[in-house]
């Protein structure tokens, strides 16, 4: 396929999106694109099936929230691919937050190479695709912790760190035991840390335990600082000062704050 049709077909989607309807629950946390590229004779037929798998899984996350997609049309040539939006935004906001991430996926894929793989995370969504069935990959060799760079001020830094520790602590627990998923917070000496914690759907029991018990560790490097996350293969996990999560509806858990 010639690099001006893929263009063609794949910009519009970044143009259009009006940023400011929803809030920044769909702008990029982290790309990650794996190292492995396509052979230059099997570039456009790799792109092609990419293309359609992407096509594919749009319509599964706009009906259920999350959706897999295996795409084998071209032969040898196998594209996977998983969507799914963190369960606290409603329909609106997950159809606007995956369209945004899915508009980036193809950064990972510049047709001179032809990545095999890629990853985008945002706040409230996540897709990936991949030439191999990642779907109950819970840790990845790319997995990462981030920390906001901002140190917390203002507050009283060991209650801080107490109350974050804690939370992410019970996060793990929490989601494991809601399906797999947990926003609350905690908020005790006057000093209120939220959090929310979501495995991916492809994820059984097991694995949503590993993943977010894993995360909860990594997440303790972040937390003198005013925000941290981790962005792993099976799940995601972040703590703040402010509250960025939606729990005016009834559909998810309110963590209660253990006052
Ligand atoms: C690709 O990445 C993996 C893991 O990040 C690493 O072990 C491997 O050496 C890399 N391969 C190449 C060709 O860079
Ligand atoms: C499928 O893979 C085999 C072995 O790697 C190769 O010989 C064959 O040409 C491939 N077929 C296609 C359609 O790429
Ligand atoms: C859960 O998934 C993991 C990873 O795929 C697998 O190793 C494990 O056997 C599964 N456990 C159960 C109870 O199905
Ligand atoms: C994931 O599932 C696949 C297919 O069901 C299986 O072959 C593989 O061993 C599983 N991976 C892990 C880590 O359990
Ligand atoms: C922070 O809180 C701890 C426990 O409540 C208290 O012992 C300590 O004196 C406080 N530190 C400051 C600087 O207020
Ligand atoms: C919390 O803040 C209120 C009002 O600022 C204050 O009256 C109260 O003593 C504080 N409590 C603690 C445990 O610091
Ligand atoms: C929060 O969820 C409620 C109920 O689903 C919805 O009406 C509201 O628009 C949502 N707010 C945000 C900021 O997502
Ligand atoms: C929310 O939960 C309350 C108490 O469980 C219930 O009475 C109410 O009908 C629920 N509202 C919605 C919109 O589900
Ligand atoms: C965290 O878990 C501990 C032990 O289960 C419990 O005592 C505490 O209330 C929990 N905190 C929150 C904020 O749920």
């Amino acid at each position: 396929m010639p690099i001006l049709t893929l263009l063609l077909l794949i910009l519009p989607l970044g143009f259009f999106i009006n940023p400011s309807v929803s809030d920044s629950r769909g702008a990029t946390v982290a790309q990650i694109c794996s190292n492995r590229t396509t052979p230059p004779q099997q570039r456009s037929l790799f792109v092609k099936t990419f293309l359609a798998a992407m096509d594919a899984v749009s319509p599964l996350v706009e009906a259920k929230g999350y959706g897999q997609v295996v795409n084998n049309a071209n032969g040898n040539l196998t594209v996977y691919a998983y969507g799914e939006c963190i369960k606290d935004l409603n329909k609106k906001d997950c159809d606007l937050c995956f369209a945004q991430i899915k508009a980036k996926v193809p950064i990972c894929l510049p047709f001179q190479r032809g990545t095999r793989g890629g990853q985008v995370f945002s706040d409230g969504c996540y897709i990936r695709y991949d030439d191999y069935n990642f779907f109950n990959e819970t840790l990845g060799l790319q997995d990462r912790t981030v920390c906001a760079p901002k140190e917390i001020t203002g507050v009283n830094r060991t209650v801080f760190r107490d109350n974050a520790a804690e939370l992410v602590k019970n996060m793990s627990v929490e989601a494991v035991r809601n399906g797999g998923f947990y926003a609350g917070f905690v908020d005790r000496h006057n000093v209120t840390v939220h959090g929310l914690a979501q495995c991916w759907e492809t994820l059984n029991r097991s694995g949503c335990v590993e993943c977010l018990s894993k995360a909860s560790v990594s997440i303790g490097s972040c937390l003198v600082n005013e925000e941290g996350r981790v962005l792993s293969a099976g799940c995601y996990m972040r703590f703040s000062t402010q509250k960025f999560y939606n729990n005016s509806g009834n559909s998810t858990s309110d963590g209660n704050g253990g006052k």
